[in-house]
């Protein structure tokens, strides 16, 4: 693994270390020996038997299955540093080389472009022809293990949420008519442009979409290339400086970015956003609920740390960020739960 720290904005790092630093401060804890004793056993009583079962050709689909559940039990009742201590721990167990065999698994594992959670990581969950390459080269196993991890919940979510969005911006389009201006941060490739009715219509104003990773932006410049699409290379810290001088906003939204923010940057970067909405604007944004499964699976394996966030650290969001009587909003979650979503409504 390339064990890169990249300072995306000088105040999110994404990389599993800064967000083990946000979830197990030494500061606030002590790492109790006796309890990560206990747990170092029961992982490796689990993953024991994950190996005997790989090298005996048991079911991939049962043996990932059984693994991440059992991690979840593991991660949930264990306190936050002894989790954290047991994470290199498995991911150095020779079971991590059958898991790594999976190719969305392994993109993850090695961040080829440096840090977590980036656009064509996204891409092995939507299924786009752009990892068909990496897919082709995977062995059998590899490709039933892949099956697991693209149907996984959280990867169900994701493809929901990517459709929640296409659909606010039809709706927001819908409504405000061909003056609509629409604003995604951290767009990745921008997927949930590909099925916009109003998009493909011409029915919108512009559509600026930025991302810090000059590879993602590129690769919206090429897909949206005659569109009304403004690809941006800028980081949340951009907009904290007001660097590009965006405008205004009808719709403006971030999905794969609270995720990794925390709750002092995430009220800065929402206030922000509502700043640049126009009266009865609306601002989206969404986070990977603490509801979801298969967190420890995609902490360990796939070196995939986030910040889980409630209903009610959405709602700390929202309301540290905007004030009362100014603004109508909502929590929601996805169908299953795993992706919850704030909602800010600017009165006019
Ligand atoms: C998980 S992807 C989400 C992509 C897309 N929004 C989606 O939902 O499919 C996260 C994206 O956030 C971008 N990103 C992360 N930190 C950022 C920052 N501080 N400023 C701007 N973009 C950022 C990354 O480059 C990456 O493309």
């Amino acid at each position: 693994m390339r064990n890169v720290e990249i300072a995306l904005d000088g105040e999110s790092l994404i990389t599993p270390e800064s967000i083990a630093a946000e979830v197990a401060s030494p500061a606030n804890s002590q790492l109790d020996e006796a309890e990560l004793a206990l747990a170092r056993t029961e992982l490796a009583l689990v993953l024991a038997i994950s190996l005997q079962q790989f090298e005996q050709q048991v079911d991939p689909a049962q043996i990932i299955a059984r693994t991440a559940m059992a991690l979840h039990d593991i991660r949930i009742k264990t306190s936050p540093l002894v989790w954290q201590a047991l994470i290199p721990i498995a991911q150095n167990h020779p079971v991590s080389r059958y898991f790594q065999q999976d190719p969305f698994t392994r993109w993850s594992f090695e961040k080829p472009r440096g840090y977590s959670g980036d656009a064509q990581l996204l891409d092995f969950i939507y299924g786009h022809p752009s990892v068909a390459g990496e897919i082709a080269a995977s062995t059998p196993l590899g490709l039933a293990l892949y099956d697991y991890t693209k149907n996984a919940s959280s990867s169900v979510a994701v493809r929901e949420r990517r459709d929640i969005l296409t659909q606010h911006v039809d709706e927001i389009a819908g409504s405000r008519g061909p003056q609509a201006e629409i604003l995604t941060i951290a767009a990745g490739h921008l997927r949930e442009a590909n099925r916009s009715k109003a998009l493909a219509e011409g029915r919108l104003k512009r559509w600026v979409a930025l991302d810090q990773d000059p590879l993602s932006v590129g690769s919206i410049a090429q897909d949206f290339a005659g569109t009304c699409i403004e690809p941006i290379e800028g980081s949340v810290k951009d907009i904290f400086t007001g660097k590009h001088q965006l405008g205004t906003f009808d719709f403006v939204y971030a999905s794969g970015l609270y995720d990794y923010l925390n709750d002092k940057v995430s009220i800065k970067l929402t206030r922000k956003c509502m700043e640049m909405l126009k009266p009865n604007g609306v601002f989206l944004f969404a986070n990977f609920a603490e509801d979801i499964v298969v967190d420890g699976y995609m902490e360990t394996f796939m070196n995939w740390a986030l910040l889980l966030r409630t209903e009610a650290d959405m709602w700390r969001i929202i309301k540290g960020s905007t004030q009362e009587g100014q603004v109508e909003a909502q929590v929601r979650f996805g169908a299953n739960r795993n992706i919850v979503y704030g909602i800010i409504r600017k009165l006019g």
